[in-house]
């Protein structure tokens, strides 16, 4: 817990930039002799291979579980009812006419739920999972729009469902704030994210800008997000003796676990919470109140439940990304060199949830200038508590900032990309920390060579192919490193050569189970078909979070730090008989199935040999991770350069991308096929921020009116053109495998890279998103 704690309050300092005074480490602490990758002694070429999914024939075949697949005897199925106020009291809720339906087996709601505590909100502790902290059907208030207020079980899905259609209630209103206008005029209050402020000031930046030759300064505006993976939201739930065993979609298995232990007073050994699979998380795959209902409902009824949200119950219970309005000034000399960099704006949040978009979280160490101030506040509304959002700050404050950049070339005359170069920082320009990795002037050339770059016009329509306006714009993209502490393998060598993997991380289709067998595999110095990776499952030691795109580089360091654990064990065990006799065990790697000593292969055992002579069937370690110290001695972030060409239909202000190139630095790249795939989703996504996406927030009420596919836009096929993606390649001398996290950059930078080629197109900049052709018209 002090560990976790102390690690977390590193990370935050790091992310805060509070932490300038500290002196950098020298490179470095992963490897002696500054070899770049300590999981590459063995070089027998896994880590950069492209490598298929090793889950990829399960899911094409159906024989992947996932968390509503899981049939369990006597299993019964859930529905919700949704409140239809804002806020106030429940005044009588009829489930008579619900619970006489055919096949109901229970109707739960506030005046018959279990007791249970409140779920520890997200930032409140180390194992906290819930992104808001109000008590879950234990009294008769209402919150929010859409709160669940009952829980109808039934012997199937359908009797369950129209039964809780037979339900009614009755409510006596309260006062609400569901306008954003209405909540600023209540006072906005400073942003605290992870409980750090969400304030930086250097200098006076509103002098300066005042002062300043050149200036831009404007608004802009992003909707609300909601989350739509691929897979709703769903849980099967048992009591088995006691213990409560939760088959979940899921993105922290060991929080979630820990998290409904509190709420229902077990002792954490007593909850299991396993996640094999996940169709899709981006941040919305947290603990929800459907768990802790599924798992309330399973307890009263005395039998399993199957809680399989609705896509409509998905948008009425799991929250997704706010609203931003953000201001984003510079100002600049007539070389285009900043000298105030202003980033401000508003946020609304309810009063249960901590999560406002840290818009200003990638500005702090995007650009040189002499000036800053950066702020995010928030204002409170009654509605459902927002969360984690791909990249969230990230994915909308590039949209901000980068349109700034954008503008601020066109007042100078000098090409955006030109003008992002000239204020590239030497470091860190808010922290004052050296940069690990930055090498985003490459992935800038790179780029902007591929791309074509220079056959853009920068005078605003100037391109027309008949009815269509084309245009090509860039922005930088941005996200930080983290590796969150806690992380912990524990690898199994059995006596017929093979390996057992183990740790508490998530595959939700980015490839995370197929990357760990590659980096153990690589470790360990076996074939990848002689290990299994056991993963998704709080049963497993430590906590992986897959969140913060950390959870790779968490897995790695917790490979590195088992594997070594594991050598210093199989060299115990090989004794004085041993090739290997005499050596320490930081003489010793693994290599082709067994260990070796570094600077003499000769010198070697397999592990199957050592294991016979042992009269052992198999050896266990189980290690941490080191602690993220990097964290504290250098600014660490991906970095993209992005492109994009638009056509807008003059007629119909019709925006088609035809098309995207992404280039990043993003260290070493571990697997090119899922790492592709994992650029790609982003940009896809970015795609639809750009250009779709809003949740349709009645102001009169607080209720989603859009909760379902055919109203809530996300690009298809034929919205997606062709997208190309580059990288450096070059890696990090200071991360556990050179890697830094690639799930969240990806979507970081597009909203702006389209916005600006629409404005090099048309000559139309809009600063409010997404881009639908109405703006356009
Ligand atoms: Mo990501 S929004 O940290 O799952």
């Amino acid at each position: 817990m002090t560990i976790v704690e102390d690690a977390k309050t590193a990370v935050q300092s790091a992310v805060q930039g509070v932490m300038s005074k500290l002196v950098p480490l020298a490179p470095d602490s992963w490897i002696p002799g500054g070899v770049p990758d300590p999981l590459i002694r063995q070089q027998h070429g896994l880590i950069g291979s492209e490598v298929s999914r090793l889950d990829g024939a399960f899911k094409v075949q159906g024989s992947a579980r996932f968390a509503a697949e899981f049939a369990l005897d006597d299993m019964v199925y859930a529905a919700l009812v949704f409140a239809t106020i804002p806020r106030g009291r429940i005044t009588s809720i009829t489930t008579a006419s619900a619970e006489a339906a055919t096949g109901v087996v229970l109707v739960m709601t506030h005046l018959n739920a279990p007791r249970m505590n409140k779920p520890a909100v997200f930032g409140s502790s180390s194992t906290a999972a819930g992104p808001s902290d109000l008590p879950i059907l234990q009294d008769d208030r209402i919150h929010w729009n859409g709160q669940p207020i009952a829980v109808v079980l039934a012997e199937t899905q359908e009797q369950a469902d129209h039964a809780a259609s037979l339900i009614e209630t009755t409510y006596a209103p309260e006062p609400s704030t569901t306008t954003f206008e209405g909540a600023k005029a209540e006072g906005a209050q400073p942003g605290l994210f992870m409980g750090q402020p969400l304030l930086t000031e250097i200098g006076d930046a509103e002098a300066t800008l005042a002062a300043a030759t050149h200036r831009v300064d404007q608004i802009y505006r992003t909707p609300r997000h909601s989350h739509n993976a691929i897979e709703p939201h769903a849980t099967t739930v048992a009591w088995v003796d006691g213990t409560l065993v939760i088959h979940d979609a899921s993105q922290l298995v060991t929080a979630a676990a820990a998290t409904i232990a509190d709420v229902f007073d077990l002792e954490p050994e007593q909850v299991r919470v396993t996640s094999p699979y996940v169709g899709g998380g981006f941040g919305g795959k947290c603990l929800w109140d459907h768990q802790i209902l599924g798992a309330a409902a399973a307890k009263l009824a005395q039998r399993p439940v199957r809680i399989a949200l609705s896509r409509e119950g998905v948008y009425r219970i799991v929250g997704g990304r706010t609203l931003t309005e953000q201001r984003v000034a510079l100002g600049a000399n007539a070389d285009g060199h900043l000298t105030a960099l202003i980033h401000t704006g508003t946020v609304a949040m309810t009063p249960h949830n901590n999560m406002p978009e840290p818009f200003i979280a990638g500005t702090r160490g995007a650009y040189a200038a002499d000036s800053f101030k950066l702020s995010v506040e928030t204002v409170t509304m009654n509605m459902l508590a927002n969360t984690f959002m791909r990249a969230p700050g990230e994915a909308v404050g590039t949209f901000a900032l980068e349109s700034a950049i954008d503008e601020l070339a066109v007042e100078l005359g000098i090409d955006p990309i030109d003008l992002r170069l000239r204020n590239e920082p030497e470091q860190d320009p808010t922290s004052g920390l050296p940069f690990s990795s930055r090498h985003i002037v490459e992935a800038w050339h790179a780029g902007s060579e591929r791309f074509g770059w220079a056959k853009r016009n920068p005078v605003p329509r100037s391109h027309r192919d008949g009815e269509w306006l084309v245009g090509m714009g860039c922005a930088t993209a941005t996200y930080p490193y983290y590796r969150m502490p806690g992380g912990a393998a524990r690898i199994t060598i059995n006596r017929d050569g093979t390996a057992l993997v183990e740790v508490a991380a998530h595959e939700m289709g980015m490839g995370t189970s197929t990357t760990t067998a590659m980096v153990a595999a690589e470790r360990l110095g076996l074939p990848m078909d002689k290990v299994e990776v056991r993963y998704g499952d709080s049963i497993i030691p430590g906590a992986i979070l897959a969140g913060g795109s950390q959870q790779t580089a968490a897995i790695g360091a917790a490979v590195i730090a088992a594997h070594n654990a594991l050598v210093a064990e199989l060299l115990k065990l090989a004794g004085n008989d041993s090739p290997l006799a005499g050596l320490s065990a930081d003489q010793i790697g693994s290599e082709d199935g067994g260990l070796a000593r570094l600077d003499d292969a000769t010198k070697r055992e397999s592990y199957v040999s050592i294991l016979e002579r042992a009269q052992r069937d198999s050896v266990t370690v189980m290690e941490q991770g080191s602690q993220p110290l990097e964290l504290m001695h250098w600014s660490m972030h991906s970095h993209g350069a992005m492109f994009c060409e638009v056509r807008v239909n003059a007629v119909t202000g019709e925006t088609r991308v035809s098309r995207f190139l992404g280039s990043f630095d993003t260290g070493r790249i571990l697997n090119p096929k899922t790492a592709r795939s994992q650029f790609r989703g982003g940009i896809i996504m970015g795609l639809g921020l750009a250009l779709m996406e809003e949740t349709q927030f009645d102001e009169r009420n607080g209720r989603i009116m859009n909760p379902s596919l055919a109203e809530y836009h996300v690009p298809v096929h034929l919205d997606v053109p062709e997208i190309d993606v580059i990288w450096t390649d070059i890696a990090d001398p200071h991360t556990p495998m050179g890697a830094h996290g690639i799930g969240e950059i990806g979507i970081t930078g597009v909203g702006a890279a389209v916005a600006n080629a629409i404005f090099n197109a048309t000559g139309r900049r809009v600063r409010d998103l997404p881009i639908t052709l109405d703006k356009l018209l």
